[in-house]
């Protein structure tokens, strides 16, 4: 496995199989128009587990396929059938306005575990954070995803003040009654035509100050958290969830995570300014070894610490101005995989 500058190893790979989503988060693509990422460079299932195989011979251990929404792919099935041959953890993060009704037939491709986001239960909110009018499908997914036998299914929800941080804890309850656990993530400025701002940040503390109130007091777990980006925490009445503090505790020092777009465009910071090409060399016919050198090379040459270089920004606000997401959508959250 090769390590990087500050002598962090190669672990996980995060794919982003569309760049295409069903939905308008604020925090992530709120804008109604975008330039997307062109159809002819977008990766083949075949090319897919090419890519994948090579990162896997790396040291990859756990990938998770995410977006946009990778249940827009029509091949997502075929997708996870190949890739879960490769002898990975194999997680999925999705909207879930589409997982429901291919949750079963997802298991049976080889999908290990899903991460399923929900940012509030209210419908009308649903409709002003996310554009959309199918919060019921959302829930539907969450048994859709149990009874098709999943388990350590994980509930995204992105806090923000004044808009879904009155929440918190109806979202840990819901969650626990269909067998999942929630998960608070701070807003975070990177990419993105968000219009963010410190002050709609909620920082860990505050969370588990919130969500302990409402059960009894909440504690760390006592496990260490690897390369996780979520602490864990256990509320007085024995519920689990996990806090995402990339915002204000980035945890960048553990970082095993590399990623590509859907183009085939290796990142190693969800921050960084550039990305190294890897579909280029892949349809000129570049061997497995000459692949998986040109990755173990990226990754040694690696020494990016973005969420943390953040912390010093003399003012902070969104990281891309939209014109220049315009000019290059691989430096969109969405392109890159959240
Ligand atoms: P598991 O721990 O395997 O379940 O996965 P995960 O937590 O990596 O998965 P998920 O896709 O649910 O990621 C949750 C969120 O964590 C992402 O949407 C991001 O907001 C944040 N995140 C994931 N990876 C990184 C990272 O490398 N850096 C930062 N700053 N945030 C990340
Ligand atoms: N801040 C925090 N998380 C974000 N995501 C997208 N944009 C942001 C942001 N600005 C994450 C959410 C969502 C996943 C797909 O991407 O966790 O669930
Ligand atoms: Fe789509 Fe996910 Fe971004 Fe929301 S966060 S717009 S669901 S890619």
């Amino acid at each position: 496995m090769p390590l990087d500058r500050h002598e962090r190893g190669l672990g996980t790979l995060r794919i982003s199989v569309t760049d295409r989503c069903n939905l308008r988060c604020v925090y992530c693509m709120p804008e109604d128009n975008y330039v997307w990422l062109d159809d002819a460079s977008i990766l083949s299932v075949d090319e897919l587990a090419r890519i994948a195989k090579a990162f896997v011979a790396q040291g990859v251990r756990e990938v998770r396929l995410t977006g946009g929404e990778p249940l827009l792919r029509p091949d997502l099935e075929a997708i996870v059938r190949r890739l879960s041959q490769l002898g990975v953890d194999l997680a999925l993060t999705t909207n879930g306005v589409l997982f429901g009704p291919r949750a079963r037939a997802l298991r049976e491709a080889g999908l290990s575990r899903v991460t399923i986001s929900l940012d509030t239960l209210d419908p009308e909110r649903a409709r002003k954070l996310s554009k959309t009018t199918r919060l019921g499908d959302v829930l539907a997914s969450l048994d859709a995803a149990r009874e098709a036998g999943f388990t350590g299914t994980k509930l995204n929800t992105v806090v923000m003040r004044g808009r879904n941080d009155d929440e918190l804890a109806n979202i840990v309850d819901l969650a626990r009654s269909k067998g999942a656990e929630a998960r608070f993530i701070e807003y975070m400025d990177v990419g993105g035509a968000t219009r963010w701002e410190m002050s709609d940040v909620v920082p860990m503390a505050e969370i588990v100050a919130r969500v302990g109130q409402a059960f009894g007091g909440a504690t760390a777990a006592s496990a260490p958290r690897g390369s996780a980006p979520a602490q864990r925490y256990r509320t007085g009445d024995g519920a689990t969830f996990g806090v995402i503090a990339s915002t204000t505790q980035p945890f960048c020092g553990t970082c095993d995570r590399a990623r590509i777009t859907a183009d085939g465009v290796l990142f190693t910071c969800l921050y960084a300014e550039r990305g190294v090409d890897l579909r280029g060399p892949l349809r000129a016919g570049a061997s497995a070894e000459a692949l998986g050198e040109r990755i173990a090379q990226t990754w040694r040459a690696r020494a990016d610490r973005g969420a943390e270089e953040r912390l010093n920004a003399p003012e902070r606000r969104a990281l891309v101005p939209v014109t220049r997401l315009r000019a290059d959508p691989h430096r969109e959250m969405h392109t890159r995989g959240g």
